[in-house]
């Protein structure tokens, strides 16, 4: 149950200063921080990201956009971390994201927009969609060497 997953603060949660709130909110819900740091993706790079919605109709804007600035990324633990970081994210499209979710409440973006305008939805997070693509995408963005096992109070109050 104890599992690991991907986030990455987006160029446009990075540029809008929520990077600290955003990291915020996981804390809070008793999620360890086990990795980060700031990167800065390539288009190769974030074409491997992305590489699950390649052919889709955003995936060249969707590419500019993780492109356009440094990223925050993180790797963070707990149980069901997949699940739980997916929950304090929210929807995809901020417009519909409930309140109280990181999208719902810092986002406001909506399809029927950014569609007519042929750019991509600005929703300040990417979050692993499963356990499979958690393990990819760990490995794409962190080395072993750059993930850190260490006490901390969550082990007292979580496990
Ligand atoms: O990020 P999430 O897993 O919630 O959504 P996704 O379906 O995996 O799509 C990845 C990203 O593509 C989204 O977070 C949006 O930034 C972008 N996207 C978009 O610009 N337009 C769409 N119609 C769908 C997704
Ligand atoms: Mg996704």
């Amino acid at each position: 149950m104890l599992e690991r997953t991907l986030v990455l603060v987006k160029p446009d949660g990075v540029q809008r200063s929520l990077t600290g709130e955003i990291i915020s909110r996981f804390e809070k819900a008793g999620l360890k921080i086990v990795g980060m740091k700031m990167a800065w993706a390539d288009r190769k790079f974030a074409e491997e990201h992305y590489s699950a919605h390649k052919g889709k109709a955003f995936y060249k804007s969707l590419v500019g956009f993780l492109t356009e600035g440094p990223v925050v990324a993180m790797v963070l633990e707990g149980l069901h971390a997949v699940d739980v970081v997916r929950k304090l994210t929210g929807a995809t499209e901020p417009r519909t994201a409930a309140p109280g979710t990181i999208r719902g409440d810092y986002a406001h973006h909506s399809y029927e927009y950014t569609d007519k305008k042929g750019i991509p939805i600005k929703n300040l997070i990417h979050a692993s969609g499963d356990r499979k693509d958690a393990e990819k995408e760990i490995k794409l963005w962190f080395t072993l060497k750059e993930m850190h096992s260490y006490k901390s109070v969550h082990d007292v109050h979580v496990l």
